[in-house]
């Protein structure tokens, strides 16, 4: 599967965000992780449509929009309207996931599923053939600049079995505490696309780094 950063935008300085997006546009990023948080799925708010929907004007980026939000189902169609292309929500936070997963394809974006750390894979088994990418959460969700939580790998291993075994074609993804070290890891167990708030936008210097990522990738 193809090495995808996601520089995740809630660790972004939203004083001079279109600078930060022209600089991760010029280290050729392909894409955007932008976190929703709503204070109750997650003790914590960060930002809504409006900031999606502005900053879609300035950046070609694919919009990785993770949504930590109860009821997901209910802002499908306003997130296809501002500019997301892979619409990820969590397990934990819908009735129905199967419907909600129809009715992100139905609005013409890519549909993921987001895991928190104490959920296991089997609670999303029967939706894997349908998935274009799986988010295997590394922290708990909710902050930036937290530690990554090595145990998870085993998820991420159980997927690539399961996509080997199934002829499945979703992408992985891990988001929480990945910075030079902890990208080895995340490669070694088979994840590929790769979120990182605090080690690139909170970096001295965002190319170097993503530059630096894109070598372990390599390895
Ligand atoms: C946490 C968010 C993450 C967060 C990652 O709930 O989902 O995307 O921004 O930040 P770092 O990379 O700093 O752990
Ligand atoms: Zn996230």
């Amino acid at each position: 599967m193809v090495y995808k950063l996601a520089p995740s935008l809630l660790a972004a300085d939203f004083g001079i965000i279109k600078e930060q997006l022209a600089k991760l546009d010029e280290a050729k990023v392909p894409y955007l992780h932008l976190d929703i948080m709503d204070g109750v799925f997650v003790p914590n708010l960060s930002f809504g449509l409006a900031v999606v929907e502005s900053i879609r004007k300035y950046t070609k980026m694919v919009f990785d929009v993770h949504l930590m939000i109860i009821e997901p189902e209910r802002y499908v169609e306003q997130f296809a309207k501002a500019g997301t292309d892979i619409f990820c929500f969590h397990i934990e936070a819908t009735k129905d996931a199967k419907a909600t997963v129809d009715k992100i394809k139905k609005c013409g974006m890519k549909a993921a599923i987001a895991v928190k750390p104490a959920t296991p894979i089997s609670e999303i088994k029967d939706l894997l053939g349908e998935l274009d990418m799986v988010l295997v959460m590394t922290v708990e969700p909710g902050f930036g600049g937290q530690k990554f939580m090595e145990d998870q790998m085993e998820k991420v291993k159980e997927l690539v079995k399961l996509r080997e075994e199934n002829n499945y074609k979703y992408d992985i993804e891990v988001d929480g505490g990945v910075n030079p070290e902890t990208i080895k890891t995340c490669f070694a167990s088979g994840a590929n696309v790769i979120v990182a708030g605090s080690a690139v936008l909170g970096a001295k210097d965002i190319s170097a780094r993503v530059e630096e990522f894109a070598q372990i990738a390599k390895e």
